[in-house]
């Protein structure tokens, strides 16, 4: 795979995209950031859990994947809640994120069910502390990430194609 800069948002759009979620959000993820870092890899480990159970033909999609990947996981969930309000400053990490998924052929189609396996470990894991209003702001986050993620591999997969008419 080539290097991705063409894949760079203008500083303008980023700007625009960091603004995405709503300020009620930024607040809640503000005010739970070090319950979320403390709690990181339990989460990720409880997501790939939750993941696996309901849907074992996914750790196919994983079968290349590092020891490590929870870990992966985890400190970018972590980086997600620490800059909360400058997540642009997180493009970079999520084009290697992009790059990544396009090599294993993740899909638009398997957010959700990470997404929902996201939540799901949230609360198992912070228990009490995960109020609704926390797994709502942590949804809107998901699908923000989610969707940035969908847009970058989106333009990979064409350049993809491109190379190989
Ligand atoms: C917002 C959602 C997601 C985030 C934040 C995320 C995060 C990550 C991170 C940090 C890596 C490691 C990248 C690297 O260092 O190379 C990765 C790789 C990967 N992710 Fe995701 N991911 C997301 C969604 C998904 C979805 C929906 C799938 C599909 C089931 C998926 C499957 C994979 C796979 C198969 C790898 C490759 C593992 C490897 O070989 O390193 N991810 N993801």
């Amino acid at each position: 795979m080539d290097n991705i800069s063409h894949l760079n948002v203008t500083r303008e759009k980023e700007i625009v995209l960091s603004k995405g979620i709503s300020q009620q959000s930024i607040d809640v993820i503000k005010a739970s950031a070090s319950c979320i870092t403390s709690n990181d890899v339990q989460i990720s480990s409880r997501m790939y859990e939750i993941l696996f159970e309901k849907y074992p033909k996914m750790q196919m999609l994983f079968a290349n994947s590092p020891k490590n990947q929870h870990m992966k996981l985890a400190n970018a969930i972590s980086s997600y809640a620490v800059n909360i309000e400058k997540i642009h400053v997180l493009f970079p990490a999520l084009e290697v994120i992009a790059i990544s998924h396009v090599r294993e052929d993740v899909k638009p189609a398997h957010y959700p069910l990470i997404g929902r396996a996201f939540i799901e470990a949230i609360e198992d894991v912070l228990g009490d502390d995960a109020s609704m209003e926390l797994l709502d702001a942590w949804r809107e986050v998901y699908k923000y990430i989610a969707d940035i993620l969908i847009e970058m591999e989106e333009k990979l997969y064409l350049k993809q194609k491109e190379r190989e008419k």
